[in-house]
């Protein structure tokens, strides 16, 4: 694999490959070692997950890691992003992970860059957030492991959710039983690649195996399709009530952050139903695999 941008590009069995890795590295807590390989951090939107795990994992790998600090980088004084980017390539760089609000950017650096390195979508605008839907997979078929009869409920703001955009890829190729997206309708997606949407919670939530829980991303919504917080959470606040209509062993999921109180009520992302930190342990395994997938030069 020369870069990893979209679900898109992935077939079932690179899927599973991925799958199968990630847990290997997860209980044989032995790693293998690629010393000449070299991640760049390069996150233009803030990040705790995806920025340290990529660096845990490349550090577990004993890869060489380095976080650019923006702040004082050169683009502060007019480099454009694709010359910092060429730049650090020319360095020596082998793996670049970036994150940035312009939908495919990752795509475009894959083009321009060519084989010079591999390029890591980790997240881009609203479009994709590829190793965070391999990691829910991850936790999700750890207990779960089959997907054809699994219902899988996914509620919030769908239209902004990179997230989102991914799951749907990655449950369509691996063929989930039933996804539903739940979402007032200002916040439904415009195009669904699969599932089916609906605004009604009680539908949604009856009898699902897997409930996701989104965070409400502010920072993306034009002024047209901002909602009243009150009345989204007097209406999709994941909360023990509505929670008891999903099955009795039915997992919590959610990408992170976490707003508590606002789209899930507090006591139940910590409570026993809650996968969030597993979400975030597996993230590390995860991108360990995806790195090792990447290969070398
Ligand atoms: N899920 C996720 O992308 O979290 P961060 O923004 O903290 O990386």
């Amino acid at each position: 694999m020369q870069h990893f941008l979209t679900i898109s590009q992935l077939s079932r069995a690179e899927i599973e490959q991925l799958l199968t890795r990630a847990k290997e590295f997860k209980y044989q807590g032995h790693y293998p070692h690629y010393p000449h390989r070299i991640l760049a951090n390069l996150f233009y939107e803030n990040s705790t997950r995806t920025r340290v795990s990529f660096e845990l994992a490349a550090k577990h790998l004993a890869m060489q890691v380095i976080n650019v600090n923006l702040n004082h980088s050169s683009e502060s004084k007019g480099e454009t992003l694709e010359d910092t980017v060429a730049t650090i390539a020319a360095m020596g760089i082998t793996h670049l992970a970036i994150r940035h609000k312009e939908d495919a950017l990752p795509e475009k650096l894959a083009l321009m860059l060519g084989n010079q390195l591999h390029v890591i979508n980790a997240g881009d605008g609203l479009h994709a957030h590829p190793s965070q839907a391999m990691l829910d997979l991850m936790t999700i078929t750890e207990h779960k492991p089959d997907l054809s009869r699994l219902k899988i409920a996914i509620i919030g703001n769908i239209r902004h959710s990179r997230v989102a955009n991914s799951l749907q890829c990655l449950f369509k190729t691996m063929n989930v039983g039933e996804f539903i997206m739940i979402a007032p309708p200002l916040w439904q997606p415009k195009k669904v690649h699969y599932g089916r949407v609906t605004a009604n919670m009680e539908e949604g939530l009856k009898d699902a195996d897997i409930v996701i829980c989104l965070r409400v991303q502010h920072e993306r919504l034009k002024a047209e399709e901002a909602l009243s917080l009150e009345e989204y959470k007097k209406q999709y606040q994941l909360t023990e009530s509505r929670f008891a209509l999903a099955k009795p062993d039915a997992m919590i999921l959610h990408p992170g952050p976490v707003n508590r109180g606002v789209e899930i009520e507090s006591g139940l992302a910590d409570g026993s139903h809650s996968f969030i930190l597993e979400q975030v342990k597996n993230g590390v395994y995860m991108r360990m695999a995806i790195l090792e997938a990447l290969g070398g030069f």
